[in-house]
């Protein structure tokens, strides 16, 4: 099992759209895909999704029910355990509750190929927390100079607080290639510069396209609604660069454990 969170520093950059369309794109290589919500906000996986979970992770932590309860499937073949604010009550768990949890979570995650975590918007410990704990991470950012700089400041504070070293990097909204190429280089050259021990590589970008909106406004992944479209496209090649990543530098599901006991 992989585990990937995706975060960005700053807001509404496309992390949910991407996450939901990343988690389609590798179901359709036949990879067996959860996403877990760990966003808090009101643009939530199962918002975008159209469903209605009943119940979530507050209810395991609580005890009420085993992880394996809130697993929800949807109509596209993965999985996602939907968000609350147990999310947070996740980032403080005494060891009783992290063994348990452990147990649990070995269940239920050993099915899986991917496992997704869609972080808030922010710099917070909790989204720091998902970023520590998952075996790789993403940083969403667009062309905006803010959504650069806080996606620096992102990296830099993981690499300061949780000395996370490796990253990632999708451009979003993107007028072209150049321009993707051409954001990741300035950010590569302030990393390399004043964080030299960080290795940031990139993932891909992908073009502004109207038709992430008529998704999210349908409740429909836009690699649904457009498969033919120039941002599908894109996905379904980023997916397969994932796919083809050397399994060697890939931590499986023992070592995600051991680190949600040790946090
Ligand atoms: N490639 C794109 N082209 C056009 N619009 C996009 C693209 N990606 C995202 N958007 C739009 O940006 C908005 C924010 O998207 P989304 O909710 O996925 O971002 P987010 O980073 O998850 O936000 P938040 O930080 O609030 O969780 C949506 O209205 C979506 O339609
Ligand atoms: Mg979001």
């Amino acid at each position: 099992m992989r585990s990937i969170a995706i975060a960005s520093g700053k807001g509404g950059v496309g992390k949910t759209s991407f996450v939901i369309n990343l988690a389609l794109a590798l179901t359709q290589y036949h990879q067996k895909v959860l996403i877990f919500d760990a966003d808090l906000g009101l643009a939530n996986v199962d918002v975008m999704l159209g469903i209605s979970p009943k119940f979530d992770i507050r209810y395991v932590i609580n005890g009420k029910l085993n992880l394996k309860e809130i697993v929800y499937s949807t109509e596209y073949d993965f999985d996602l355990i939907p968000a609350s604010s147990g999310v947070v009550e996740l980032t403080h768990l005494n060891s009783d509750q992290k063994i348990l949890l452990k147990d649990q979570m070995e269940e239920v995650f050993k099915k899986y190929d991917y496992l997704l975590f869609d972080s808030s918007a922010g710099i917070s410990e909790n989204v720091l927390f998902f970023m520590y704990l998952a075996g790789e991470r993403i940083v969403v950012c667009t062309p905006e100079p803010t959504s650069i700089a806080d996606a620096y400041a992102l990296i830099k504070v993981a690499y300061k607080n949780h000395k996370i070293k490796s990253f990632y990097l999708v451009v979003n909204m993107i007028k072209d290639e150049t321009e993707g190429k051409r954001i990741y280089q300035q950010l590569l050259y302030v990393i390399e510069r004043f964080l030299p021990e960080i290795k940031l590589s990139y993932l891909g970008g992908l073009p502004f396209d109207e038709c992430v909106k008529s998704g999210i406004k349908s409740q429909v992944p836009y690699l649904k609604l457009c498969p033919e479209s120039n941002i599908s496209k894109k996905m379904k090649e980023m997916a397969l660069k994932m796919l083809k990543f050397n399994p060697q530098e890939i931590m499986g599901l023992e070592n995600f454990l051991e680190k949600l006991i040790s946090i």
